[in-house]
């Protein structure tokens, strides 16, 4: 059943903009880190380079563009409209960015304080925003698939992050915890618990809808989300258990992330879509890094050549971020952002003053521009983890060019907008200027 969207609960547009505007500057700046460390911050999944990359972009980009998204979809997917969403928006906008610079220069050890003042930026932004929607969200049925995976993310959001500050605290030396060990529970609660569970609540809607596809199996939906807080629990205990048994209890994870892929693999090839567009080519390449992900973590278990190799776990880690998550996050950008301006200028404009077309707002072209961008980002960094000394600065440039093409792209949406608004502002004047004029 075709979910029903309620706009007129559209929060302002300033409210989420404002995440999907500085998302991109994350990865861009995690470009330059690899930019100027080069080969030795791919040594190891440890290294302190690169659990600075990754959380530049697991928090700054991919957790920024997913909370701004909520602040967007909760409302108009669910009715669960948030108090002040502005002024939410705003507190949470600025803790989540100033606590995600602050963890990078944490796990970079740029100074002492860092990864506490990150915990406590971090703790209070994401915390309050997940009590914030959790109360927004009570009292309204779970009629949908949707609704029932959004509340499965914000618990794997408080998963994330009450293992993420433990381990931030026992890196700083405020306590002690199995920091091995505990950064395995806080993956699978960060990539499954938080990022697949409020993937698939989305998707559950947008990918019939905007990619004009079947909809999901309804047994899928109905079992998808249960089964996945079900495999990230059993996942969570595998630091209590033998090798061997551990890796059993992280199979159920990964096997759902490769059903999740594949399923939404099989509705693309039956979109009705005439041409895919650059989103359709977007999810696709996130659902297709999906699988080669879960395929490499399959391979590695019987290769243990492969297993041995320091570089796996960071293909796997380029192959889920970049090639998966970011992929999909830029994919719905690129429909969000040109819906979001052409309705509220549309709702401004109060039928006197069109709104610009939607293709007008963000042109194709540069969608798929940036696409080929982004392809190569990730490509170099595949390439790079497996020849170091050849590819490490240019991946990181490539990172760089492919992240700053879709900031400038945002850019040139954010100010049609403006000017747009401006125009329509001045026209209305006008007219309750000749109305008034006329009644004197
Ligand atoms: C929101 C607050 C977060 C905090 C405070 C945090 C903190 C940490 C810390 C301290 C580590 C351990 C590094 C070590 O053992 O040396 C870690 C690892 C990791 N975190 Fe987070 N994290 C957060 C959010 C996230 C999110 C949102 C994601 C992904 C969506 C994520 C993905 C990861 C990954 C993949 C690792 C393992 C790195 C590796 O093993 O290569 N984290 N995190």
């Amino acid at each position: 059943m075709q979910a029903v969207l309620s706009f007129d609960q559209a929060p302002p547009f300033a409210a989420p903009f404002r995440f999907f505007l500085t998302a991109p500057l994350f990865p861009l700046l995690a470009g330059l880190l690899l930019l100027i460390e080069g080969p030795p911050a791919l040594a190891s999944r440890w290294t302190p380079a690169m659990l600075a990359l990754t959380h530049l972009i697991a928090v700054g980009f991919m957790l920024q563009a997913m909370l701004g998204a909520m602040i967007q979809i909760l409302p108009v997917v669910a009715g669960a409209n948030l108090p002040r969403p502005l002024l939410v928006a705003r507190a949470l906008h600025l803790l989540l960015v100033t606590g995600a610079l602050a963890l990078a220069a944490g796990f970079l050890g740029l100074f002492a304080s860092a990864f506490p003042l990150a915990a406590v930026l971090l703790g209070t932004g994401v915390g309050g925003f997940a009590l914030i929607a959790a109360f927004s969200l009570r009292g309204i049925p779970a009629t949908s698939a949707s609704i029932r995976s959004f509340r499965l993310a914000l618990v794997g959001l408080c998963g994330l992050l009450v293992l993420g500050i433990m381990l931030a605290g026992g890196l700083s030396g405020l306590w002690r915890v199995p920091l091995i060990d505990l950064t395995r529970v806080h993956v699978n609660w960060a990539l499954a618990g938080w990022g697949l569970a409020l993937l698939s609540a989305v998707a559950y809607v947008v990918v019939p809808m905007f990619q004009i596809t079947p909809a999901y199996p309804a047994r899928f939906t109905r079992a998808f989300g249960p089964a996945l807080l079900i495999a990230v629990l059993l996942a969570s205990l595998a630091p209590l258990a033998a090798d061997d048994v551990a890796e059993l209890l992280q199979m159920p994870v990964i096997v759902l992330a490769a059903i999740f892929c594949g399923t939404t693999l099989w509705l693309q090839a039956r979109s009705k879509r005439a041409r895919p567009d650059a989103t359709q080519k977007f999810w696709r390449l996130a659902m297709l890094a999906g699988l080669a992900a879960a395929l490499l973590w399959a391979v590695a278990r019987i290769v243990p050549p492969l297993a041995a190799w320091d570089g796996w776990p960071l293909l796997f880690g380029i192959l889920v971020l970049v090639g998966g998550f970011m992929s999909v996050i830029i994919g719905m950008l690129y429909k969000i952002i040109p819906f979001l301006i052409w309705l509220h200028l549309q709702n401004r404009g109060k039928g006197r003053v069109i709104a610009p077309n939607m293709k007008a707002v963000l042109a194709e072209s540069r969608m798929l521009r940036h696409l080929r961008l982004h392809l190569g980002a990730c490509a170099l960094l595949l390439a790079a983890v497996v020849w170091p000394a050849g590819l490490a600065h240019l991946a990181g440039l490539a990172l760089m060019v492919a992240s700053g093409y879709l900031f400038t792209n945002l850019l040139a949406a954010a100010r049609l907008y403006r000017q747009h608004a401006a125009r329509v502002d001045a026209v209305l004047a006008e007219a309750v200027h000749a109305v008034a004029k006329e009644g004197a």
